[in-house]
């Protein structure tokens, strides 16, 4: 196996720009800064590939990420490390099932949560991600619109609870966030009172509600690295605690607790589909370029343009 330093060279060589989520193996997550590349959240995923001037994005993520890459940037070659990456959220939002929701609330403006589709992405007004839901609804709400949410239940229910809009919720939820449990975190938390909690928003409400910092992972890790407190309780997928200690490596970190486990189980609390990312799948792209690149057909692709474009100028 080549070193990380090698395989860094390799990319570069080859102008090809790696993009990894928090959620990687942190392998993955080192080599994408060494080269030169991005780790990030979805949102600054989406943006670094569409400014880096790279001909080919290899996305460490999952499926949905490598379709917002290929949209923004349709003459760049998009790999994804794994084609079976995907998204509990992408798979429980399929697209005619969807339209046909649609269909039932035609006066409402169509805000689709980036962990879709391209194809229900195209039926969308907005794509937002985590880190800018909040300020796109509250945005829509003030301008007197009522809004149509996909697919992420508790996403949407703790906007709603925020921002107060009229909001129709699709019901989907992602089975990583969905296992922390609320009545497990509070005894955690009265152990540690001194603790800060991070929770991402795609988990219930009832874990929400005990957080002190709600976010997107890159919101996450700011905290983290900003607030004075010195131990943080972390409610998302666990890999994100790499970043963690590399932003503060003077603070603690502890895992919030999934359903019947103290929250020091090795399987809980980590996406198996961010799993599939590994620094061999790395190397064997770099040897072997798939011949299945990610594709967008155009119509879809030109539609789902428009509503992710729309949040990257809103993000500004
Ligand atoms: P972020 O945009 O916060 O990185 O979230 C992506 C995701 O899939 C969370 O489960
Ligand atoms: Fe999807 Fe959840 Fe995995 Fe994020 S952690 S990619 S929302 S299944």
């Amino acid at each position: 196996m080549p070193s990380l330093q090698e395989l860094a060279t390799q990319l570069q060589e080859k102008n090809i720009a790696l993009i990894a989520h928090y959620y990687t193996d942190p392998l993955v997550q080192d080599l994408a800064k060494l080269s030169q590349g991005c780790v990030g959240d979805s949102l600054e995923m989406a943006r670094f590939g569409h400014d880096h001037p790279a001909q080919t994005l290899m996305v460490a993520g999952v499926k949905f990420m490598a379709e917002t890459a290929k949209i923004l940037s349709p003459d760049k070659t998009v790999y994804l490390l794994d084609q079976d990456a995907t998204c509990s959220l992408d798979i429980h939002c399929p697209s005619d099932a969807f339209a046909a929701f649609k269909a039932q609330h035609p006066d409402r403006v169509v805000v689709v949560y980036a962990n879709t589709s391209a194809a229900v992405k195209a039926q969308a007004d907005w794509v937002i991600t985590s880190s800018i839901a909040l300020d796109v609804v509250r945005h829509l709400h003030n301008q007197g619109k009522k809004i149509l949410w996909a697919p992420d239940k508790y996403l949407g229910h703790w906007i709603q609870s925020q921002t107060q809009a009229d909001m129709v919720i699709w019901d989907g939820a992602c089975v990583v966030h969905e296992e922390f449990k609320a009545k497990e975190l509070a005894a955690l938390q009265a152990q540690h009172p001194e603790a800060l909690t991070l929770v991402h928003p795609e988990s219930p409400a009832d874990v929400i509600a005990l957080a002190d910092i709600v976010g997107s992972t890159t919101q996450l890790i700011k905290a983290a690295s900003t607030h004075p407190a010195t131990l943080c309780i972390v409610a998302t997928d666990q890999h994100i605690l790499h970043a963690m200690r590399q932003a503060a490596p003077h603070k603690q970190f502890i895992a919030a607790p999934t359903a019947g486990h103290s929250g020091s189980c090795k399987s809980c609390a980590f996406c198996p589909w961010m799993g599939l990312n590994t620094i061999e799948k790395v190397q064997a792209l770099l040897q072997q370029p798939s011949t299945t690149a990610i594709e967008v057909p155009t119509p879809v692709r030109t539609k789902a343009f428009q509503a992710l474009k729309k949040m990257l100028d809103f993000a500004q």
